[in-house]
């Protein structure tokens, strides 16, 4: 329940936080910022010279284009400087740190009991061999490697074991259908994947070899370059006793099953048969600070999705960077980021930023409702998680079930708590804050995107005061702009095209083989700036709050409103559970509010409902926001990693039977009944 005043309210930073932490202040925070943006070479150089590099860089620290009226796009940080960032991740924190012995991943697996953990020199050693396997595989320097992993510790030893032999990962998430990796495969050219026998998803049984089997098929008559697949027997694994990653825990469930996965035995090869002939020492290969690093897919408005690529050295300084100022990493800390590796959340928050900084973190295999819905804090209390970071529609989904499941655990070991990937309402950022982190944690509302690599606008836990459903300030480095429609830049309160200014080190370097199309999607529309896509407003103070995608928007009667806003504010009432709005064509308004809604338990959809959620949305926002239609909805559409598709809401509103691709949604049977009670709406 947001009370009037809670908005409003600033949330300090505790005082608990202060003494140890990195930015202790805002004022602190405002001189290392205005540093970052005015002397970025001399602040990123700093930061650079903690890691490793073969060959220092020499001549100018960054060089850039952003303008596309004055020719080709490119950004390049310390060219000619050389690495390797699994040597930085790994043979830096064992040898130079002293790090070998503590732990880098607790695994726990989807069913409680399953459990094991890695330390850093075990994760080296593993790393090592996988990358001799990769090499003796015949992947050398630039050559692409698809992985289709399960959140198990092989997926994190494949990706780093690629970018020790400097080829390109491009993890694609296990949750993708044959027809999604078969897209990626192709897109990227890959001469290897990486996957396994199955897993379980909660009770869900997924039989990962089986797909990715189809996948190759689909590939094959598509002319393609795949020619090896390496399978981890993942859920027979007890019986191969994998040295120092098998769990001595009594039968699971995992282990009973007797999956047989398919064998093709022209190409398909057991993990564990190569690893156990394989060297555990490994020579890196040194890399340009500008050689590619991953591959990750991401999906853009034609339906089609993009291949984002990152390089070696902007992305490790960013990742690291970020991941130490805004959880204000200690060495004590235990994290946890709920978000799969499959998203660029998991590349920079799970692999890359915690091994930079030599950090603890906990790699969960399962869902938050299994085998019951307190899972996520009971994982808190075994492995005393200090920094948790997850995403706003798992706190919504948790909401639901209300506060008792929370309380049953003591959550005393958490410090900071983080929130991406969507705009968080203000409800829900207020019960992470009240029920989850009572009142201790702050909470980091981190917004970023997979072509950033890393926060863009975010909070520092013991420097900013919050405001809740705000981004609040800029990350060091990032320089945040508000334009016009017509491109011009906005001072002081003003809402508007969320663009950024100059270059930051984890930017993006292109769309894989789509350099023109990288131009075109974040470069053109604004010459001069990177257009984000999301909106943005910068309230009096100086915050900003990200109100959705551009594409979200809509101008009802000539005035512009954010979808995100009318969801806020029927979200706020007692009955909704979630929210999704989206725009539909009127004649008379231009557009107006299309509005699905699903319930808490206890709540009927009745007329009077709708008329309270109408009246309630009128009040909140103004008479120009009332809904037309609010449809109930037993469940909504949502991609894999649970993003609301509004693309296929607004076709449902409309009617329009069309949907295009459906096949990366969680549930796409709820279409159906979706269609089946729309709204009327030819009043
Ligand atoms: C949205 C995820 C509001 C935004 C890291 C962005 C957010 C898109 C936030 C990128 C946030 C992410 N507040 N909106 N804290 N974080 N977004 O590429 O629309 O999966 O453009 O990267 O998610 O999604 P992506």
């Amino acid at each position: 329940m947001v009370l009037p005043g809670d908005q409003a309210r600033l949330y300090r930073p505790r005082p608990e936080l202060l003494p140890a932490a990195h930015v202790p202040s805002l004022p602190h925070y405002q001189r290392l910022y205005q540093r970052s943006v005015e002397e970025p070479h001399e602040f990123w150089g700093d930061i650079a010279k903690e890691f490793y590099w073969k060959r220092q860089h020499t001549g100018p620290f960054l060089k850039y284009n952003f303008d596309v009226t004055k020719g080709k796009i490119f950004i390049e940080w310390m060219k000619g400087a050389t690495t390797n960032i699994c040597y930085n991740l790994l043979d830096r924190n064992v040898n130079d740190k002293k790090l070998g012995d503590k732990v880098a991943f607790y695994w726990e697996g989807n069913e409680p009991g399953d459990y094991t953990k890695i330390t850093y020199s075990e994760l080296l050693q593993k790393v090592c061999q996988f990358a001799n396997v990769l090499r003796s595989q015949g992947v050398k320097k630039g050559d692409r490697v698809s992985i289709y992993l399960p959140m198990i510790l092989e997926l994190v030893i494949a990706m780093l074991a690629c970018a020790r032999i400097g080829a390109l990962h491009s993890v694609v998430f296990a949750g993708f259908s044959a027809d999604s990796l078969c897209e990626r495969i192709l897109d990227c050219g890959c001469s290897l994947l990486i996957t396994a026998d199955a897993f379980y998803r909660g009770d869900k049984l997924v039989n990962l070899k089986q797909i990715a089997d189809e996948a190759i098929r689909k590939c094959k008559d598509k002319g393609c370059s795949l020619k090896k697949c390496i399978v981890v027997k993942h859920l027979g694994r007890e019986e191969i006793a994998v040295d120092g990653t098998s769990s001595k825990s009594p039968p699971l469930k995992r282990l009973c099953q007797d999956v047989q996965a398919p064998w093709n035995p022209a190409m398909d090869m057991w993990w564990h048969e190569l690893m156990g002939g394989a060297s555990k020492e490994c020579e890196p290969e040194w890399c340009d600070a500008e050689d590619e690093l991953f591959i990750l897919y991401t999906s853009g408005s034609t339906g089609k999705p993009k291949g984002v690529l990152h390089t070696v050295g902007g992305y490790m300084i960013f990742a690291a960077t970020s991941f130490k100022y805004v959880f204000d990493y200690q060495p004590e800390d235990v994290y946890w980021c709920t978000a799969d590796i499959g998203w660029i959340t998991g590349h920079s928050y799970l692999t890359y930023g915690p091994l930079a900084n030599g950090a603890t973190s906990v790699l969960f295999e399962g869902v938050p409702t299994y085998p019951d819905v307190g899972r996520m804090w009971s994982i808190i209390d075994k492995y005393k998680v200090t920094k948790f970071y997850t995403a706003p529609t798992a706190i919504r989904l948790l909401m639901k079930y209300g506060e008792e499941p929370v309380k049953k655990y003591s959550r005393k070991s958490l410090k900071v708590l983080g929130t991406v990937g969507e705009p968080i309402n203000p409800e829900a950022w207020l019960w992470y804050y009240r029920v989850v982190g009572e009142e201790r944690c702050p909470i980091v509302d981190t917004f970023w995107q997979t072509e950033t690599g890393g926060h863009m606008l975010t909070p520092l836990p013991a420097a900013t005061p919050m405001k809740p459903g705000s981004a609040t300030f800029p990350f060091f480095g990032v320089v945040p702009a508000i334009l016009s429609e017509s491109g011009e830049e906005l001072e002081g309160e003003a809402e508007g095209y969320l663009v950024f200014k100059q270059p930051w080190p984890g930017i993006m370097r292109t769309l894989y083989g789509k350099h023109q199309q990288f131009e075109t999607v974040y470069f053109k529309k604004f010459p001069g700036y990177y257009v984000t896509g999301d909106g943005c407003r910068r309230d009096k103070d100086g915050y900003y709050w990200i109100t959705g995608r551009i594409d979200d928007m809509l101008n009802v009667s000539g005035h512009l409103l954010s979808t995100a806003e009318v969801e806020s504010a029927l979200l706020e009432h007692e009955a909704v559970a979630e929210a999704a709005v989206v725009s539909h064509p009127h004649p008379l308004k231009g557009e107006c509010l299309y509005c699905f809604v699903t319930l808490r338990e206890g709540h009927e959809f009745t007329k009077n409902l709708t008329d309270e959620l109408k009246k309630q949305v009128r009040e909140k926002i103004g008479p120009i926001a009332t809904p037309d239609y609010i449809q109930y909805a037993p469940s909504l559409p949502k991609t894999r990693s649970g993003k609301i598709t509004r693309r296929i809401l607004r076709k449902i509103a409309k009617n329009d039977q069309d949907l295009g691709d459906i096949s990366t949604l969680a549930d796409p049977g709820i279409i159906k009944q979706l269609f089946n009670s729309r709204c009327d709406t030819k009043q």
